[in-house]
């Protein structure tokens, strides 16, 4: 014990190692200029490959592999690129708009390709769960599905809430399995919307059902009349900047005994983390929270039970997705991107490498996914 305390307490005053909430204000300063540093190289290093820099993959990989375990090992506080990532923001969800543009609204043709689209599991942009033997990428997916089933305890007759719903993965693979369910799904993403719309004129899909309620809107600004026996939110909340006001909002659409199931991309760091390149080309304002303060934010949630999923699951999720991508080169070289397609294309293969490689390193145990099932504080 005594050893522990003296440790934590000698860090506080060494710029860039260790926890950055516990620095003295020095250490802070230092440590700041330290990230804003490694996160210039980072960002000298993504925009060379980007504009062109000829590198093979497997020379990229083992870059990241080399430096990648040392910072989340020793030097997470680096990790955290601008300020707002280690707090909470004003709103629920950051700078939704640009998002849509840079990502969710980018052609479908593209993104319904590289993700893959068939018959019963929709596109569904988020980790498969290959650790229990899967074959391919759809079934990784099918497992995952279950594995939610299972831990959410999804009965039929139950009205749940997809907070984030993609292109209705979610809700049509579950439909197809409770007669009863009923699902409500909220996206921003318009051309996700249209997808769904589609399906729900589509007599084979379970979205055609009735069963089935699309709301287009965003996060910020959702409200809901009836209160919900479920709601889960599956790859999303790397988008929420405020877990306060989101958990807030979540309880109020949840029915007293019902229960929220959290999935969400998680770091076993100290801190929350985010990457430079990723909030500029990719994911504006997204980060990746800390897999133990989640629960901390319970003034209206109470976490009851949480699981950390591997984050090699990822990375064989993104090695699927990069190789659609690169198959699909001749179907959407052509689609409109708003930039010429080989920036595009060199911009997306370093998302997918970088992404893919971070999973996987300190064998999946720092950089995966989280799961989080919780209820009403005061039910
Ligand atoms: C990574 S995808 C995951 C989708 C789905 N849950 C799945 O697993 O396939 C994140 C989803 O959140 C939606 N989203 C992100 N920010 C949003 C916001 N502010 N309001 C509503 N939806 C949002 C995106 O459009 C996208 O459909």
């Amino acid at each position: 014990m005594t050893s522990i305390s003296t440790g934590q307490d000698f860090q506080r005053h060494i710029p860039a190692i260790g926890n950055i909430a516990t620095k003295s204000p020095l250490a802070y300063q230092a440590t700041r200029g330290a990230a804003r540093v490694v996160n210039m190289m980072q960002m000298a290093l993504a925009e060379s490959y980007i504009n062109g820099l000829e590198v093979p993959d497997s020379v990229l990989r083992s870059l990241f592999d080399t430096y990648m375990p040392i910072l989340f090992k020793h030097f997470p506080a680096l990790l955290a690129p601008y300020e707002w990532v280690l707090e909470e923001t004003d709103h629920v969800a950051e700078g939704s708009r640009d998002l849509m543009k840079l990502q969710y609204d980018l052609p479908q043709g593209m993104l319904n390709r590289m993700i893959g689209d068939w018959q019963l599991i929709y596109p569904k942009y988020s980790m498969g769960l290959w650790e229990k033997g899967a074959v391919d990428l759809e079934q990784s997916q099918i497992y995952m599905l279950d594995d939610l089933i299972e831990k959410l305890d999804i009965q039929d007759g139950d009205n749940i809430l997809d907070f984030g719903c993609g292109w209705g993965c979610i809700p049509n693979y579950i439909l197809s399995k409770f007669p009863n369910v009923r699902f409500t799904g909220l996206n921003l993403s318009h051309e996700q919307c249209e997808y769904m719309r589609q399906k729900m004129q589509d007599p084979e899909s379970y979205l055609s059902s009735g069963r089935f309620t699309l709301v287009e809107g965003d996060l910020n600004e959702a409200q809901f009349e009836e209160k919900f026996d479920k709601i889960l939110s599956v790859g999303v909340f790397c988008h929420v900047g405020n877990l306060t006001h989101a958990f807030k909002k979540l309880a109020s659409f949840l029915k007293p005994e019902g229960k929220f199931f959290l999935h969400i991309i998680t770091v076993r760091t100290p801190n929350n983390i985010s990457s430079v390149f990723t909030h500029k080309y990719i994911f504006p304002h997204g980060r990746y929270w800390s897999f133990d303060t989640v629960p901390t934010f319970n003034q209206d949630f109470t976490t009851v039970n949480r699981w950390y999923l591997n984050g090699i699951n990822y990375s064989k999720t993104f090695a699927a997705w990069l190789k659609n991508f690169d198959d699909s080169y001749d179907e959407v070289k052509n689609l409109d991107y708003g930039i010429d397609f080989t920036r595009f294309r060199r911009i997306w293969r370093f998302y997918l490498i970088w992404l893919g490689t971070n999973f996987a390193t300190c064998d999946g145990e720092i950089n995966g996914n989280g799961q989080f099932l919780m209820v009403h504080t005061n039910r």
